[in-house]
């Protein structure tokens, strides 16, 4: 089943999160939900509020959260731990955004850290990975993108990493209106699938779903949805208003 979740990053408060998503609750029909699934990562300070709407409207849509740490609880001022987001029935949560790893000093190992805290606390990451222009233009995309990978799932079991999203963004199609070609995002998509094909097995690498992210809109999903490889998208701009994000949800139309 593809996937496609909006990535809210540091906007809507907890009263425009109820909005946004009631409004997205009426735009979308059982049927939208039999083809995708559909998640919004809220930030924290939204994510109870946003839990107890989807409990009580009884909709389909999931939660993810945008981070965590990797302990369960101790002297972290200013974290939130894993067991915090699952207590709040947090299905997925985003790991190793390129904006974490470039302004808040996120590395491999911590992405790494972070995979088994989600896992070990019954939730789904959503990896992400991706190059820099300056990596593209080196020729270094499949170099970057299977390092990060193989770091992101090392001492992880198959049959976790099966259940796994991963997010291949390239950072130059970020918020910057230039997403990559469909076929150059479904290339290095088969790139990253081969990486865990290799380190795992084929099985493995068939089941785990690969969402293509970087200035996805209602007028590009389509084609990128279109290509073999991509599983799913990782919404940022476009999914905070309820209607071009319902628009990226129903892909087919
Ligand atoms: P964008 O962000 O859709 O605004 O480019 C995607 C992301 O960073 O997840």
């Amino acid at each position: 089943m593809p996937i496609i979740a909006g990535n809210w990053k540091m906007h809507h408060d907890h009263l425009t999160a109820i909005q946004v998503v009631q409004k997205l609750g009426f735009r979308l029909e059982d049927s939208d939900y039999d083809r995708t699934e559909v998640v919004v990562c809220p930030a924290f300070t939204a994510l109870r509020t946003v839990q107890t709407l989807i409990d009580s409207d009884k909709l389909r849509i999931e939660l993810g959260a945008q981070n965590c740490h990797w302990e369960p609880q101790g002297a972290y001022t200013g974290e939130v731990s894993a067991p915090m987001l699952a207590k709040l029935n947090v299905d997925y949560v985003i790991v190793g955004h390129s904006e974490r790893r470039q302004l808040f000093g996120e590395t491999d190992e911590t992405v790494n850290r972070k995979v088994k805290a989600v896992l070990g606390n019954g939730m789904t990451p959503i990896v992400c990975v991706g190059e820099t222009l300056e990596e593209r233009e080196a020729g270094e995309t499949d170099d970057k993108v299977r390092g990060q990978t193989a770091a992101a799932f090392a001492g992880v079991k198959a049959e976790q990493v099966a259940a796994c999203v991963i997010a291949y963004e390239p950072i130059w199609a970020i918020g910057t209106g230039r997403n990559a070609t469909p076929e150059d995002a479904d290339a290095t998509i088969g790139t990253i699938r081969a990486t865990v094909r290799e380190r795992f097995d084929a099985p493995t690498a068939d089941a785990l779903r690969i969402q293509y992210g970087g200035s996805v809109k209602p007028g590009n999903i389509g084609e990128l949805m279109a290509m073999p490889e991509i599983d799913g998208a990782l919404v940022g701009g476009a999914s905070l208003d309820p209607d071009d994000f319902a628009r990226i949800v129903r892909f087919w139309e």
